[in-house]
């Protein structure tokens, strides 16, 4: 089932979606605290990038993921905190097997390896909810983004990107974006693999595929949707979203609202928008099987100083995936 060069993995023609009208989310509090929660530890990737992982020189689980269909989290999940740790400082990292280099040039000093998040959804059967109680533990003020302390993001895919399904975020995070290891000083987003017309171990550049290809390809639901809490201690959260197809693009105004506390070391965030999505976003329903990769930038950071999970599914009221949005 794996293609032999799966940096160029065929897309897969999909029935487009409904176009729905998002209108802004008016909705009833839930009560978290009757909502079950998964642990979720969020780590410090580096510069890990999509070409990184699928590398067996750089990461020896690409073979394995490339021709046994093993997706990062079926090897990684439960070694996030160990694996933070290893990747946060500009030291080789050492394994039974050697050592590697280090794929942190830049660190930050003092930065912790890892955080722990508990992470619940729900839906209202008009909303998508979802809430994130995290510890980000003592951290240093990296200067990056002097305007938030931190910022929480979850990125959605309706399972129509086939990287993201098995590799989560990596599959936007290529070596060639900014701050990456072959960025040369460029500023490009995130973007996903099929909008490139190559791609190599540095990345996709700036060649596309043609448009009409990007647009039946977007049509068909290859590309991400992600909502953003931008949070400062004892200020009201400010909400984000957008997409990630051939680039990250802002959706203005925000279809997503945010709510967040801070206590006791504890931020509580939730992240709230209509299920009805509208033309460049997914629409959510029960019987839809969903992909989420979730985000934390604390810190004062940007760009890729964050921390991320692997690769997780969702569904809608009941039903097999990691995240069930409960129905409130
Ligand atoms: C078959 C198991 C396997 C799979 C699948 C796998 N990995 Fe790995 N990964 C490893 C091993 C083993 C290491 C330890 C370093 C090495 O040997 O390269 C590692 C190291 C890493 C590291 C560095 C962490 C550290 O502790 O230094 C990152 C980041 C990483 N993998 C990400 C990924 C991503 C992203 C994917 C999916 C595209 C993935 N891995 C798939 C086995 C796997």
């Amino acid at each position: 089932m794996m293609t032999r060069n799966f940096y160029r993995m065929p897309t897969f023609v999909i029935p487009a979606l409904a176009a729905l009208l998002a209108a802004g989310s008016a909705h009833a509090a839930v009560d978290w605290a009757s909502v079950p929660g998964k642990d979720v530890a969020l780590f410090y990737p580096g510069q890990s990038s999509y070409e990184w992982a699928l590398t067996a020189g750089d990461m020896s689980g690409a073979t394995a993921f490339r021709t046994e269909g093993k997706d990062c989290a079926a090897c990684h999940i439960g070694e996030e905190k160990d694996m933070g740790e290893h990747t946060v400082v500009n030291k080789a990292r050492t394994f039974k097997t050697g050592e590697k280099p280090s794929i942190e040039p830049t660190p930050i000093a003092g930065k912790p390896g890892s955080i722990p998040a508990t992470v619940k959804f729900a839906n209202d059967g008009t909303n998508l909810m979802v809430h994130i109680d995290f510890k980000e533990g003592t951290q240093p003020d990296a200067k990056q983004d002097p305007a938030f302390a931190t910022k929480v993001t979850v990125m959605f895919s309706a399972s129509k990107v086939p990287q993201f399904n098995r590799m989560g975020c990596w599959s936007a995070c290529h070596d060639d974006a900014a701050s990456m290891a072959s960025a040369a000083g460029a500023a490009r987003t995130k973007y996903l693999p099929n909008t490139h017309a190559k791609l190599s171990r540095q990345g996709g550049g700036d060649a596309l595929k043609p448009a009409a290809e990007l647009a039946a390809m977007k049509a068909d639901g290859y590309f991400l949707e992600y909502w953003q809490a931008r949070v400062n201690p004892g200020a009201p959260a400010q909400a984000a979203a957008g997409t990630v197809f051939d680039k990250r693009t802002e959706t203005k105004p925000s279809p997503v609202t945010a709510e967040a506390t801070f206590a006791n070391g504890t931020w509580s965030v939730t992240l709230t928008r209509k299920l009805a999505g509208g033309a460049d976003a997914i629409s959510f329903a029960p019987g839809g099987k969903y992909q989420v990769g979730i985000a934390i930038h604390a810190g004062h950071t940007a760009q890729r100083f964050h921390y991320v999970s692997f690769e997780r599914s969702l569904v809608l009221d009941s039903g097999a995936a990691d995240f069930v949005a409960v129905k409130k």
